[in-house]
């Protein structure tokens, strides 16, 4: 996808990017899985989401998905496994519905977690709270900075929302987690570090897996990043197979790479948080044409996954519901992989998935905040320094279509 981009000094624009300017969100849905329902603004949205929910689910928005409150220590009661879904159906999500939790996991049996996930609509990425139940530690999973491309302006309400539900829970956060270099949003994992210290007393190291340094040099050196602004921002670079402790939770790195090189999952208990080496099953797997992505590993990163115990449950890191999927879903068990998923269900094979890989990556244009992620999220969500001016300025490769001069 770089392969248009220009090597003369002329080929790159500046655009200035807003510190930290709140501003309202615009919410411009992209589609809407309801086929009576065509929708074209956030206020025909609003009123439609409404009439959906209704007759899907006959009550009102303001009652929208409420979930049960468990007690974080519920296992040690035997009260039985409580797992909820909050029902939905479309990206088309009404203002005071965003940046709430969508699916909750309560902790079964001590060693397994209890897991939150706030799907975050504008990158439909999911976002996740893990916690231990016996100390309240807990880790954060692949945040979502706000980011509107038309003016350029960053805020912070997903994130918020993480803080807020970080609170509520009383859980303290000793690692903010990156499962790789997003190239469709901001991580909002330095201002989530910079807030926690603040609220925590303690400030926990963002942490990725180790290859990323090939993935900051590369792109450092592409969009012109000072060394200082991408060297050492990490706290913790993981080894392949490594364990850590989330309190008295084990939890283990596996390398998954394919969609990018530095591409890890974390398996926590009974589940794998996969960032994007796989989707949901009738979506099937992320693109591997960024640079160092590579479908052979993909799909030897897919059989990983779908090699561990039937009922291993795998976090996605985002979720694009096809036209007829009524619900959104951060995870799907190994035997449902294996068995649904379109590009790595069992009989699958390498050349097949390849072939079937490149052809779809050959056709995919890039995406919307490729140039913003990239180079914010080399820098771990740090903001480039101020100009002398005071602007925080960002690059943007041009593209020329038969033009040279
Ligand atoms: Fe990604």
């Amino acid at each position: 996808m770089f392969a248009r981009a220009p090597s003369s000094k002329l080929g790159h624009s500046i655009l200035p990017v807003a510190n930290y300017i709140p501003a309202a969100v615009s919410y411009y849905p992209q589609r809407c899985v309801f086929p009576l329902f065509q929708v074209s603004t956030p206020r025909s949205t609003h009123s439609i989401r409404a009439l959906s929910d209704r007759a899907l689910f006959g009550r009102k928005n303001k009652n929208y998905g409420q979930i049960s409150p468990a007690s974080r220590n519920d296992h040690r009661r035997g009260t039985p496994p409580h797992l909820t879904y909050r029902p939905f159906s479309t990206q088309d999500i009404p203002e005071e519905l965003r940046n709430q939790e969508r699916c909750r996991v309560e902790s079964t049996k001590p060693g397994e977690p209890t897991i939150h996930a706030l799907f975050e609509p504008n990158t439909s990425t999911w976002q996740y709270i893990v916690s231990d139940p016996a100390s309240s530690h807990a880790v954060i999973i692949d945040t979502v900075l706000d980011y509107d491309r038309t003016t350029q302006t960053i805020s912070t309400q997903s994130a918020d929302a993480i803080r807020k539900m970080v609170k509520d829970q009383g859980y303290k956060i000793v690692m903010i987690l990156e499962t790789h270099i997003h190239a469709d949003h901001m991580t909002a994992a330095s201002y989530l570090q910079t807030k926690l210290a603040q609220d925590q007393g303690f400030q926990p190291p963002i942490s990725i897996g180790k290859r990323i340094e090939q993935v900051q040099n590369l792109f450092g050196q592409r969009y012109g990043v000072p060394e200082a602004e991408y060297k050492g921002v990490f706290g913790k670079y993981f080894d392949d197979d490594e364990i850590f402790n989330i309190g008295e939770l084990s939890a283990s790195v596996l390398h998954l790479p394919g969609h990018t090189p530095d591409h890890v999952g974390y398996k926590i208990g009974e589940n794998v948080f996969c960032g994007d080496s796989a989707f949901h099953a009738d979506i099937g797997t992320a693109r591997c044409d960024f640079p160092g992505g590579s479908a052979r590993d993909m799909f030897q990163s897919g059989r990983k996954l779908l090699s561990l115990a039937d009922g291993v449950k795998i976090w996605t890191g985002h979720d694009y519901p096809p036209q007829g999927r009524e619900d959104l879903r951060p995870w799907m068990s190994v035997r449902e992989h294996r068995r649904h998923n379109k590009h790595l269900m069992d009989g699958t094979t390498l050349e097949a998935y390849v072939a079937m890989r490149e052809e779809r990556d050959a056709k995919m244009s890039e995406p919307k905040l490729l140039h913003p992620s990239l180079q914010v999220n080399i820098r771990a969500g740090r903001l480039p320094k101020p100009t002398p001016s005071g602007y925080r300025m960002l690059h943007l490769p041009l593209k020329f279509e038969g033009v040279a001069w």
